[in-house]
């Protein structure tokens, strides 16, 4: 194992079950048979059990105990709990207070990669249990353990385990949960928590910690997207001014072009200098000093990001809100928005419905009670610089805050700009994000991370999507340039339309709707493609640009290209390569793009090229460089 590797053996996890549940229980012996706590602190709770005339050490007062302890230093939303083993290191996201779970969920998840959802196994799956996977899913928390506690209780049934196993499995069907394992647990009595239960035959997965130990980490942390919101300025003498914070996504190196938004002016990075002193580089989740060449106008609350990789700017955003006080949500009410370290003022500016969390169905309503989930438009009085929470789940998230009391009253997860969700079907179930899945499937977690296949490969995943009429030689320059990339040791994949529709999309034709399907099984080849490291050459006429549009939307910011290979229609016509015009002309062929069905010219297209007046030569050249140019091939 190189030291790379080591470096991530680090999970970060949150637990969430209602009250009696045995949270703290299993926190405590998680601790305490994993041999990770201080032997006074051991004593100590072993003292106050004895005192209470408990036969048992309660493990609960060691977690309690702790928190009460801390409660009085300091009020945090969220407290961080460490324990190792010698296998991984944890942190365990874990908030004070008894009652509001789903609130605790909500504002330790940003970066937990595991959620443990505790289940009495006397009680069964409650509406609760259900809120708290749909939670996970909503906040992109790649693996779900559903601990079901308590199984003394109950005599260590297995039927009474299966059981809950197909309750919560038909529930889970509904969401897009991605990875979830069921452990059947006492955290009483310690079985199948570190030590494997004896009373439980019939079981044979993992411990609960064993689990933790090995499930696949830091596959869902955006190492791409480099957003640097600044957190102070620092400025001990006239000779430095520097700019802390932690990195909320991606990488910065020394030397980088970088641009502040909003101001919108751009420098280098001089300096990256962290706890460790100065570096070449930091990552996601490092809390750094940047400095920059230039002397620019900095202040709390502005975002550093890299040059050629933008966040989306909209004062108006669609969002997912889970509220989380006891005062319900003021409709058309003014909140303050804690978006990054930049605080705005906003209000809601629609709702749209809520969720039934039982049936995942949406339901009409004018307002959020404490733990209702609902979709809404957010205006904000200056814009938000955000990534989709699909995306980037740190500057694709805020926090509402009521002015009046100071109180965090809701968490919002951004699906993307505004828009009319009127036109969404009611009673349609819903999953975010909006594609289309089977039903009974769960996500297999890739075992590799596209960060570990980047850097075997020694180049960034991409995507080219060339789009264009036919016969404008689309798979003339892919073809060309996938040679140059090949030679240059680069991994590619080569998808083109006339091909994918002699199998996979052969039941398609050319109607608007079969075009849709067309991209749409056309894209999604194109990110499995990219997420296994590649650089993916897809060439589609894709005449729409709202086809266009989703191809982008399935791949991180920065690493999708538009490729318009732009023809003069009478040239193609001329040219007419396949004999396609001329059967078109004549009415032999309906639906033929240019002739009896529209092609939408890209209007932000990444790059432009022009086969009626440039070389394919020249346009693969032009290609290369913008790949070199937005770092997707190292700098030779
Ligand atoms: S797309 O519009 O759905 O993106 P795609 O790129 O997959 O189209 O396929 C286009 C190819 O199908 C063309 O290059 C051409 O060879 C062939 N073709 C057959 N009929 C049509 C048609 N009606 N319109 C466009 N292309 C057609």
């Amino acid at each position: 194992m190189t030291d790379k590797t080591q470096q991530i053996e680090l999970l970060r996890f949150t637990t969430a079950g209602s009250v009696d549940d045995g949270k703290s229980t299993l926190i405590g012996r998680m601790l305490y048979d994993s041999k990770s706590i201080f032997e006074d602190q051991m004593e100590a709770v072993e003292r106050a059990s004895e005192n209470r005339g408990d036969e048992e050490v309660d493990l609960a007062l060691l977690t309690d105990g702790l928190r009460a302890e801390r409660e009085q230093k300091i009020t945090i939303d969220v407290a961080y709990r460490y324990f190792a083993t010698p296998k991984r290191k944890f942190i365990i996201a874990d908030t004070p207070g008894h009652i509001q779970y789903t609130r605790n969920m909500v504002t330790g998840a940003s970066t937990a990669e595991l959620a443990i959802i505790l289940i009495d196994a006397r009680k069964g799956v409650l509406t609760q249990s259900k809120r708290h996977g749909f939670l996970a899913t909503l906040l992109r928390i790649p693996h779900l353990v559903v601990a079901i506690n308590k199984m003394d209780l109950v005599d260590y049934a297995q039927d009474v385990y299966e059981q809950i196993v197909q309750d919560y499995t038909e529930f889970a069907h509904l969401l897009n949960v991605q990875d979830v394992t069921f452990i059947p647990v006492s955290a009483l009595r310690g079985d199948n928590v570190v030590e494997k239960s004896e009373k439980m035959p019939w079981y044979d997965g993992p411990t609960l910690l064993h689990h933790l130990e090995n499930v696949n980490v830091g596959a869902s942390l955006n190492n791409v997207d480099f957003r640097y919101p600044v957190q102070y300025v620092l400025r001990p003498n006239q000779n430095f001014r520097g700019y802390a914070g932690q990195i909320a996504s991606g990488r910065i190196a020394k030397g980088e072009e970088v641009v502040i938004l909003p101001s919108g002016l751009s420098s280098k990075v001089e300096s990256v200098v962290t706890s460790d002193g100065e570096l070449d580089a930091a990552n996601v989740g490092d809390s750094i000093v940047l400095t920059l060449e230039d002397e620019i106008d900095i202040s709390r609350g502005d975002m550093i990001v890299r040059t050629n990789n933008l966040p989306q700017k909209s004062n108006r955003v669609d969002a997912t809100l889970c509220w989380m006080s006891e005062e319900p949500m003021k409709p058309r009410g003014q909140y303050w928005v804690q978006h990054t370290t930049r605080l705005v003022s906003g209000f809601i500016s629609e709702l749209n419905y809520k969720i039934d969390v039982d049936t995942m169905h949406r339901e009409d309503a004018e307002s959020l009670k404490l733990n209702e989930i609902g979709r809404i438009q957010l205006t904000t009085t200056q814009p938000l610089y955000y990534d989709r929470y699909q995306i980037n789940r740190a500057t694709g998230s805020f926090i509402l805050i009521d002015p009046a009391t100071n109180n965090t009253v809701a968490a919002g997860m951004i699906r993307g700009k505004s828009r009319n969700v009127d036109q969404l079907r009611e009673g349609e179930v819903d999953t975010s994000p909006s594609r289309p899945k089977s039903s009974n499937v769960v996500w297999e977690q890739e075992g590799i991370s596209l960060a570990q296949r980047e850097e075997r490969n020694g180049h960034k995943a991409a995507v080219l999507w060339f789009t264009g009429l036919s016969g404008s030689g689309k798979s003339t320059i892919a073809k060309k340039l996938e040679q140059r990339l090949f030679a240059d040791g680069v991994h590619t994949t080569y998808l083109d339309g006339d091909n994918l529709r002699h199998g996979l999309n052969g039941d398609l034709g050319f109607s608007s709707a079969d075009r849709q399907e067309n991209i749409r099984r056309a894209s999604e080849l194109a990110k499995l493609s990219f997420a296994h490291g590649n650089v993916t050459l897809a060439c589609f006429i894709s005449p729409f640009t709202a086809d266009r549009r989703f191809a982008r939307g399935l791949v991180p910011d920065g690493r999708f290209l538009e490729i318009y290979v732009k023809c003069d229609l009478d040239v193609v016509k001329r040219r007419d390569t396949k004999g396609f015009y001329a059967k078109a002309i004549a009415g032999e062929i309906a639906d033929f793009t240019g002739i009896s069905s529209p092609y939408e010219e890209p209007e932000n297209a990444e790059l432009v090229v022009e086969t009626d007046i440039q070389s394919v030569d020249e346009i693969v050249e032009q290609i290369l460089a913008a790949l070199y140019e937005r770092g997707i091939l190292p700098n030779k």
